[in-house]
């Protein structure tokens, strides 16, 4: 039999305060020109940036594990409140490679986690916020987007040995927009994707 590889185990701490783990090994910031292509309202990403702006979207910094089927790696996502035009600001999301699943908990502030299955491209929508424990199970493309007045704070847990496809994202979108919406209660509407390309 061969000798499984192994990691070994420890706590580490997640400051409220300052909302970073006290231990981690990347760390990356999304500005708007890094994600732009994302965007549905791309008239309104060239103003922004054609203005000299260029706002900071989402940030995250992850404790990323070797990758060993079986090992987990996680990580704080923190999204900003604000909108390009009427979409809000959001993560670019992606497709897991390797068919894994995910799990996420909210620490802060209100967010719609858009999930797309893999097979039928159909998309739907969960509304999340502190202490709630959203499931991505595995075949399902994910995104998410604040649709709060403050940033969005959540922790995200996956499989260290998985890998991420944005590029079907960059391509061809997800089946739904997040919207801000005056007219309703919750300020936000879930609208189809009128730029989504044919599947
Ligand atoms: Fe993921």
């Amino acid at each position: 039999m061969t000798k499984r590889q192994k990691i070994d185990p420890f706590v580490i701490q997640y400051d409220e305060k300052s909302k970073m783990l006290s231990s981690y090994s990347v760390k990356n910031d999304k500005k708007l020109s890094d994600i732009s292509d994302f965007f549905y309202n791309q008239q309104e990403v060239k103003m922004i940036l054609d203005s000299g702006k260029d706002p900071l979207v989402y940030t995250y910094h992850d404790k990323v594990q070797p990758e060993i089927p079986g090992e987990f790696s996680f990580g704080i996502t923190i999204i900003y409140p604000g909108t390009i035009g009427e979409e809000f600001y959001m993560t670019r999301g992606h497709f897991h490679g390797k068919n894994d699943g995910e799990f996420y908990m909210g620490l802060e502030g209100e967010g719609i986690l858009i999930l797309e299955d893999q097979d039928t491209r159909k998309a739907q929508a969960l509304y999340f916020t502190r202490n709630s424990l959203p499931y991505i199970p595995a075949g399902y493309g994910h995104r998410v987007v604040n649709v709060g007045k403050i940033p969005l704070i959540f922790l995200t847990v996956e499989a260290a040995a998985g890998s991420h496809d944005y590029e079907i994202i960059r391509k061809e979108g997800f089946g739904v927009l997040v919207l801000k919406d005056p007219n309703s209660q919750k300020g936000y509407k879930i609208t189809p994707n009128p730029s989504r390309k044919k599947i």
